[in-house]
């Protein structure tokens, strides 16, 4: 009979990253990171990079948050009561290293990381921590462009080397970068890299060049390759994971163009940076990519040689939606976290013009498996929708339950097909600051936080019904859906 039952010690919890939740952005020393200079925005007006603070013009969405800082214990409890067994979450680095090149790091911020790990442990939940999501110092942008420039990786190295010491009894799951595939896009060079070329002034609508853009990858994957060697001489149980943003496709047709240029955007945005993690190669398409495209930046022999040796252990990505790729350039588009793409005629959207498509998720969790071959985490996939909070304090938030539940159905095919999938963490624990246009309302979380766009409201918890649900499907180990 085939087994379509989550595996006993299954990771189930949900994900945060530090400037989406924590606020607090100038406390205790800690220093500017490049999501504290983006304003907030809309789906329709990008938001703006400004490299001087001006909050006598701007709103800062990151400044505040929904201030986990100083929420944690609340925060802690209520994924504790959902019962959790993990909590993705997202060290600061400018907490640590405020401008990301002292030599000695800033004690009032690890303190802070003590304490949220404590909390954590009382509840018997395993911290799965992201060591970069788009909290780059923004001093590091000033000094050298940010990852374009190779100095990063020292930087890099030296902040992952106090966490590895500090924490190595409390910490086991690290990723070493969210969603280090972004940056084989142009929208990457900012979050993903703190790279801001003359004549950037959104996020959206950024300059690019790609030879900077693609060195900074490269020395993101060097670094990477790096922390997970070290990290193991410190604790050989550590485990380490790729992030990649998964933008499944599709041909639109079965036209051969289509079919053939979607294989090509596959490998490029979806299987290039984990081919280099996890395989510990540069792959064999990428050379001609490169050549047709005329990107060139410095990989060493040393280079090529620390990344076959820091392999990662396990794949991880953020699943969200599918697109369909079309070589007529007429083709009806949809949007996406990354990259948009061609209308699919079978799915519906959200009401950011995300596609919904729960199977696409089996199917990439095969495709995944089948070429990696490793443990895959789901470390994101939600619904970001707009919520109405009733007088009575409850949120009915039935699309996102739906949602979730055609996900979770999907996971248990692809477990009877035989992947070897350990963990999910949806996004979001809790209703957090959205990425692509800086807004609170754009809501992911099992739990309500009363803040609107302009940063008005009480910052007060309300679990919504996802809540409820979430732990039932929890309590039932993916059996009661
Ligand atoms: C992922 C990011 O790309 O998508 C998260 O890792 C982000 O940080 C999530 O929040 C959802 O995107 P958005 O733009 O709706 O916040």
């Amino acid at each position: 009979m085939i087994n379509k039952q989550f595996p006993p010690h299954f990771f189930w919890g949900g994900a945060t990253a530090a400037n989406q939740c924590e606020g607090a952005w100038n406390a205790d020393g800690k220093g500017v990171s490049i999501s504290d200079v983006m304003t907030n925005g809309t789906h329709l007006e990008p938001r703006r990079i400004t490299p001087v603070i001006d909050e006598d013009s701007y709103y800062y969405p990151s400044h505040e948050a929904v201030d986990f800082y100083h929420h944690y214990k609340e925060d802690i409890a209520l994924c504790a009561e959902m019962g959790f067994n993990i909590f993705r979450m997202s060290i600061n680095w400018t907490r640590i290293f405020p401008n990301g090149d002292e030599t000695e790091p800033n004690e009032k911020g690890l303190e802070f990381y003590d304490k949220v790990f404590a909390e954590l442990k009382k509840y018997k939940i395993e911290p799965l921590v992201t060591i970069y999501h788009n909290e780059n110092p923004f001093a590091l942008t000033h000094k050298c462009n940010g990852w374009a420039s190779r100095e990063c990786i020292e930087y890099y190295l030296r902040f992952c080397e106090v966490l590895f010491h500090r924490y190595k009894d409390v910490v086991k799951y690290w990723i070493p970068f969210n969603e280090i595939n972004c940056l084989t896009t142009k929208l990457g060079n900012w979050n993903h890299a703190g790279i801001l070329n003359d004549g950037t002034e959104y996020f959206t609508d950024q300059t690019d060049n790609p030879d900077l853009r693609f060195a900074a990858l490269h020395h993101q994957f060097v670094a990477s390759a790096r922390a997970v060697k070290m990290g193991k001489a410190i604790n050989p149980q550590f485990h380490f994971g790729t992030m990649i943003c998964h933008i499944t496709v599709y041909p639109l047709t079965p036209h051969p163009d289509d079919v053939i240029l979607t294989q090509q955007e596959d490998m490029m945005r979806n299987c290039f940076s984990a081919d280099v993690q996890v395989k510990g190669i540069y792959p064999y398409y990428i050379k001609s990519y490169f050549e047709k495209n005329n990107i060139h930046f410095e990989i060493t022999e040393q280079d090529l040689k620390d990344i076959a040796e820091g392999c990662v252990d396990f794949y991880s990505f953020s699943y969200y939606m599918s697109n369909c790729i079309s070589s007529d350039a007429n083709s009806a588009k949809v949007s996406g976290n990354v990259m948009g793409g061609a209308k699919n005629p079978y799915l519906k959207a959200t009401d950011w013009n995300w596609q919904i498509d729960p199977k696409g998720l089996r199917y990439t969790l095969n495709h995944v498996y089948d070429r990696y071959g490793v443990p895959i985490m789901i470390t994101e996939n939600g619904l970001g929708a707009k919520d109405v909070l009733e007088a009575d304090g409850s949120v009915h938030d039935d699309y996102r339950i739906q949602y979730i539940k055609e996900h979770i159905e999907q996971m248990k095919e692809a477990i009877g097909d035989g992947v070897d999938l350990i963990g999910y963490t949806p996004w979001a624990s809790i209703d957090l600051v959205s990425v692509s246009t800086g807004e609170m309302e754009k809501r992911y979380g099992f739990i309500y936080v009363d803040k609107d766009n302009q940063g008005n409201g009480t910052l007060k918890r309300y679990k919504k019904d996802s809540f409820y649900w979430y732990q039932k499907v929890i309590q039932s180990n993916g059996e009661i859906l």
